[in-house]
């Protein structure tokens, strides 16, 4: 059995009192951070297959093992699906000594998505939906910078597509998300529970089966 993990628990009682400034500081300061070279050349192998493929694109940033990017595939089979997570030992099943996995309509790369998603935005590609899939809540007051809503890269992120959909077992960091998205866009957003049929990703399973609360902020 796996082991039980804990709810979320934090120092921050609600929507963070610095949001609003944040986001609207990184809203009028875009971010300039330059890339890593390496980035750059994963990047451009992975825009490769994707022009071949040329289907549009649904993006699970910080992806894990990619057992999400493989459900994905299932539930759009018209699209390609882009998996992305830095961490070699999440994705070591499938990706060896290379960063790029690719079989037909998907592809799993191990790589920062803060490149990524900077890179992508310069050529422009045609991503259909973007998944978050539980971010780390990093729920200390301290650390909102660490959170997507709170960093830097957040308005440029939420320009890439048309549609978001993050999931988490925090609901302050839903509420976050919102409240930034809000800030950000004025597109429809709404916040309800994750309606569990079939788990999307191994963290979505930990948590349900732990007991937790599964939100999901959508951006149509
Ligand atoms: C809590 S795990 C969730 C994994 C998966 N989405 C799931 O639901 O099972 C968060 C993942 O985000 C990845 N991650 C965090 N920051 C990242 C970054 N800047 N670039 C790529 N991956 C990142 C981590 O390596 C980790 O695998």
């Amino acid at each position: 059995m796996t082991k039980r993990s804990n709810v979320v628990s934090s120092n921050q009682s609600g929507i963070h009192k610095d949001l609003e400034q944040i986001v609207k500081k990184h809203l009028s300061h875009p971010y300039k951070k330059p890339y890593r070279e390496f980035s750059e050349d994963i990047f451009h192998q992975v825009d490769e297959i994707q022009k071949k493929v040329n289907k549009p694109i649904i993006l699970d940033s910080g992806c894990g093992t990619g057992e999400s990017s493989f459900n994905l595939v299932k539930i759009y089979p018209d699209n390609l699906i882009i998996g992305i997570d830095k961490s070699e030992k999440r994705l070591d099943k499938l990706i060896k000594d290379k960063t790029v996995y690719h079989e037909d309509n998907l592809i799993l790369v191990r790589a920062d998505i803060v490149d990524i998603w900077r890179l992508t935005k310069k050529t422009n590609w045609n991503i259909k939906k973007h998944y978050l899939l539980y971010p780390n809540p990093w729920p200390k007051k301290d650390q909102l910078k660490r959170r997507w809503q709170g960093h830097p890269i957040f308005p440029e992120m939420v320009g890439l597509s048309d549609q978001i959909e993050l999931r988490t077992n925090w609901q302050i960091y839903a509420e976050e998300f919102k409240f930034a998205l809000d800030i950000v866009t004025n597109k429809k957003t709404s916040i309800d529970n994750v309606d569990i049929k079939d788990f999307i990703s191994p963290f979505e399973k930990k948590y349900y089966e732990s007991g937790h609360e599964l939100y999901r902020v959508v951006l149509n």
